[in-house]
């Protein structure tokens, strides 16, 4: 791992795995921490000493002093969102506006967009996605249909002008077709965004090439994913997706390198299974150990508050997500949250349809039915939470996180045990 230049992180079920921490810990050793897709829908939570931080839009390697940290041309970026996030930072003595940049490539997510977002849910009644409101959806429909704006595209303040004013009526027209009441105002947003040109424009720069020279001249570069695997636009759960590539092969292209650029991909799963929004979930807990669970794990959605809904570890989706990315190594978090379970259940392959399946489908109506074949191990009910090396583990610990690599066919690289940057295991090869 040490020798790696070029790594990325995703999310290998449907986000919130811990990724926020796992980069925290791991930019200990990098030069450049960069984001390759999503908006402020992410919500990244660092714990650092006693405090905490909650990052929506900026990358979790903000936290620690002098690395470079970047939002590549994948992202779609919230700017209010960027410099409320920026200016927080700086309030609690973390110096951070000397150290951030964005893509002149990456598109723009405005207010309209969030209007729109809200205004698309509405119109879906039942089948709701359950997104997080904050505009990503429609901020990646206007960059596929060509009628976005670019951070670059600020330099000229007559055409940006042209252009928002442009998007109000298209988005006005929309809102009316769709019989929402909200609509935008062209000239508060205009100068809502000519507002924070000056200080955008002075951090647009091209992430590729800042990648480029930075692997070139031996530094580190970390490419953090939002999300996960399962929200993939093209390999999750479709419609019940997010609208950008959270895999692996979305990273290079993200922030402009290509993919021979990367030198491994580390997989973050927690110990069990969460997701936020809509939906399959095949190993969803019944009540009361639902509610037991999300109390232990604390579930509870950082960006939007909303309630996760918790299950065992599936390990189809984790194989799955462990192929479509390439992973090289696992960091598994929240193994402490277990620690006081009798029994541990986890999915080894699905039945549906009258049929066994051991690959996750790409039917959603399938994957709907699909009730999960389960294998049973013992807890250890013992902590885990000073745990610091592979040995400290309890052997039933030990045995299950064995059993996860088994069935994955990953190595496990990393341990979380609990908040802190310190409750950590760096898993040495030998067991
Ligand atoms: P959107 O990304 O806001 O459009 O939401 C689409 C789906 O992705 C919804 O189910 C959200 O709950 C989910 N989602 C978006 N961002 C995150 C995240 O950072 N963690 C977990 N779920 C997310
Ligand atoms: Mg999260």
């Amino acid at each position: 791992m040490n020798e790696h230049r070029c790594v990325v992180i995703v999310g290998s079920q449907w986000g919130d795995e811990g990724k926020g921490k796992i980069v925290d810990v791991l930019a200990e050793d990098v030069d450049i921490v960069a984001r390759y897709q999503g908006g402020a829908n992410a919500g990244h939570t660092v714990h650092v000493g006693d405090e905490e931080f909650i990052l929506h839009q900026i990358p979790s390697g903000i936290l620690h002093p002098e690395r470079r940290c970047y939002l590549g041309n994948g992202v779609v970026m919230d700017p209010f969102q960027f410099f409320e996030e920026l200016d927080a930072l700086t309030a609690r003595g973390i110096d951070a506006e000397g150290r951030v940049g964005v893509s002149g490539r990456a598109h723009l997510l405005l207010s309209y967009h969030k209007v729109l977002d809200r205004a698309s849910e509405a119109l879906r009644g039942t089948g709701k996605i359950g997104t997080t409101g904050r505009g990503i959806g429609p901020a990646y429909e206007d960059k596929v249909a060509r009628q976005g704006i670019r951070v670059a595209d600020l330099r000229d303040a007559a055409r940006v002008e042209a252009s928002l004013r442009r998007a109000a009526e298209r988005v006005n027209s929309r809102l009316e077709f769709m019989g929402s009441d909200e609509r935008v105002e062209a000239d508060g947003l205009v100068a809502e965004v000519l507002g924070i040109r000056d200080r955008l424009m002075a951090i647009s720069v091209d992430t590729g090439r800042v990648i480029h020279d930075a692997l070139k001249a031996g530094k580190k570069v970390l490419l953090e994913g939002a999300q996960g695997a399962l929200l993939d636009v093209d390999h999750g759960t479709y419609p019940y997706v997010t609208s950008s590539n959270t895999t692996a092969g979305g990273a290079g292209l993200g922030v402009g390198i290509g993919p021979t650029a990367i030198d491994s991909v580390v997989g973050v799963v927690k110990a069990y299974t969460t997701r936020v929004g809509a939906g399959p979930l095949p190993t969803e807990f019944p009540s009361p150990m639902q509610e037991h669970v999300r109390e232990l794990g604390g579930e509870f959605g950082a960006t939007t508050g909303r309630p996760r809904r918790c299950g065992w570890f599936d390990a189809v989706v984790v194989r799955y997500a462990a192929r479509v990315n390439g992973l090289t190594g696992l960091a598994v978090t929240k193994l402490d949250v277990l620690d006081t379970l009798e029994e541990l259940k986890i999915a080894v392959g699905y039945r549906a349809a009258g049929q066994e399946m051991d690959d996750f489908p790409g039917d959603l109506g399938l994957l709907e039915e699909a009730e999960p074949v389960y294998e049973t191990l013992p807890g250890w009910q013992t902590s885990t939470r000073e745990a610091r090396r592979w040995e400290d583990l309890p052997e039933a610990a030990q045995a299950y996180l064995r059993r996860l690599e088994e069935l994955t066919e990953v190595p496990i690289w990393y341990v979380s045990v609990g908040t802190r940057r310190d409750q950590i295991i760096h898993v040495e090869r030998s067991h």
